[in-house]
């Protein structure tokens, strides 16, 4: 299993630590959670904090932008020497042309579902994208319980994506701990996000390692 820390649950008024633990353990990306009070019910932070993080942490960034009109974005995120850029189907009035672009800046491109939005969405672009992200929560903030819908939503995934022979990996965000990680191991997550689970424990490296071992 492929793991993607969240910083949304890491300490704000001291990124650097949580970072270089980041750096020191077997975290395979960290994931950077982008919200515009618009598109999703908080704001987090924006490309200042990004770049800062981006010059210290050694790992492949996930950037997971929960704004509206993330085409906007792709120049700022490709800066940022992002191997993953993350928007929201639902936040994409032309999401061909938004997958397009991401690959000419160089970046490889994911496409996020919220809860309430049906795989069968995808049908149409799956061979395009290099990542589906399920959300697993209402996007919006750390700490919410895992919907157990997703479980369904993976299954379906993991079939559209061996009809149609689409290289695309699947990740999961929201509600990710050891119990909701390992039924999404057995029905074919590939990736898992997880926020207060690694950042609200005493010891993060255990968890990550815990996640990676599912
Ligand atoms: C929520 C974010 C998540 C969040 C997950 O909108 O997209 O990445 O950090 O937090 P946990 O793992 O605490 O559910
Ligand atoms: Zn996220």
């Amino acid at each position: 299993m492929k793991v993607s820390p969240s910083l949304l649950s890491a300490n704000f008024a001291n990124l650097t630590p949580d970072i270089e633990m980041l750096n020191n353990s077997e975290a395979d990306y960290l994931h950077l959670d982008v919200m515009d009070g618009v598109f999703v019910p908080n704001i987090s932070f924006g490309f200042p904090v990004l770049k800062a993080v981006s010059k210290i942490c050694e790992k492949p960034l996930d950037v997971h932008l929960m704004i509206i009109e993330p085409e906007k974005w792709i120049s700022q995120v490709r800066d940022l020497g992002a191997e993953y850029m993350n928007v929201h189907q639902e936040a994409c009035l032309h999401l061909h042309s938004t997958v397009s672009r991401i690959h000419d800046a160089g970046m490889k491109a994911a496409v996020t579902l919220n809860p309430s939005t049906p795989v069968s969405l995808l049908s149409d672009i799956i061979t395009d994208v290099d990542m589906v992200l399920l959300m697993s929560v209402n996007p919006g903030f750390g700490g919410q319980k895992f919907i157990a819908n997703t479980l369904k939503k993976v299954r379906e995934l993991r079939q559209l994506i061996a009809e149609s022979g689409s290289q695309a990996l699947i990740e999961i965000d929201g509600g990710v701990n050891a119990q909701t990680g390992k039924q999404l191991a057995e029905v074919g997550a590939d990736i898992l996000v997880a926020g207060s689970y690694v950042f609200g424990a005493s010891n993060p490296e255990e968890r990550i390692n815990l996640l990676k071992n599912l």
